[in-house]
């Protein structure tokens, strides 16, 4: 049974509770992470850490741990589950107090929670690519935010999941941002694109890592967005997020992308992502 970890303890599922007047619950007032485990151990954990804090300071909520107790909590929800390819989950809410807007009292401590689960890596995507669905964004202006505040990502993805697609390839008045749970990149002769980190997307730590791996490889890389006009006419496309690493993206709106197949500078990337993560993961 998935070992869980709410109010300062590591608990069975069974019995779990969450109070009623949460702010993640009523509102979405909190801030989350969602960090990659390979062989047993935590992936970028640091990076993602970080993101929690940042995301935390934002909505201006002050942390109840430090960030190496919160890295301990996810190593032992590693451990006490069992997990050797999987995905580690932490939330942090702005507490439990009776509902109104404004913040509760200062005294109101936050309520991390977490778990953590196995989930092999989705090598059918990797492998034979994906379609994805244009799909307008409708977001706040704070994508940079990673919040539980995620209406906007779950219309989108299930209008895309209702099309047929993987993914939502969202844009603002044409103006590709990034997918509901990933973020975009197109390759034009040989180039990068990616939109730049700005309020409008989250700065994925997979796409971080990419773009490490593009200079690592001397891929020229350019973080200027695009239309999506401009992405129907790129030679390859691909999206990246801690779950579905580099996706290769065969079809936009069913309109094959580029040739239609894997394209070779993703399959590079993908080579190189591989080759740093534990090595018999990458041969699987
Ligand atoms: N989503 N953009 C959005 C809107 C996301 O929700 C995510 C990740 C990303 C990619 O970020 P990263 O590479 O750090 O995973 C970009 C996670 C996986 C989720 O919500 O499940």
């Amino acid at each position: 049974m998935t070992v869980y970890f709410i109010d300062g303890q590591f608990t069975e599922r069974d019995g779990l509770a969450i109070s009623i007047d949460d702010r993640g619950y009523y509102f979405g007032d909190g801030v989350y992470e969602v960090i990659k485990v390979y062989g047993g151990e935590l992936y970028t954990a640091k990076e993602h850490i970080d993101r929690l804090f940042q995301s935390a300071t934002k909505i201006k909520m002050t942390m109840p741990y430090a960030e190496v107790q919160l890295m301990e909590i996810a190593r032992e929800l590693v451990a006490k589950n069992n997990i050797l390819v999987g995905h580690v989950y932490i939330q942090v809410t702005r507490g439990s107090a009776t509902r109104m807007h404004q913040f509760p009292d200062p005294t109101v401590p936050p309520v991390v929670t977490g778990y953590a689960i196995n989930n092999p890596r989705p090598m059918t995507g990797i492998e034979n690519g994906v379609g994805v669905k244009s799909v307008a964004d409708v977001r706040w202006l704070r994508c940079d935010i990673k919040s539980l505040n995620l209406l906007g990502n779950v219309l989108a993805k299930q209008e895309a999941l209702e099309a047929g697609c993987i993914e939502a390839l969202l844009h603002r008045d044409g103006v590709v941002t990034e997918g509901s749970s990933s973020n975009m990149f197109g390759v034009k002769d040989g180039t990068v694109y990616t939109h730049p980190v700005t309020n409008l997307i989250l700065n994925g730590i997979t796409r971080q890592v990419v773009l490490g791996l593009c200079e690592e490889q001397g891929i020229p890389v350019v973080e200027k967005s695009f239309t999506i006009d401009e992405a129907f006419e790129m030679d390859e496309f691909f999206l990246t997020s801690t779950t579905s690493e580099v996706t290769p993206v065969i079809s936009i709106d069913g309109r094959p992308v580029g040739s239609g197949i894997l394209g070779p500078l993703t399959m590079k990337l993908q080579k190189a992502f591989s080759s740093q993560i534990p090595s018999f993961i990458a041969d699987e």
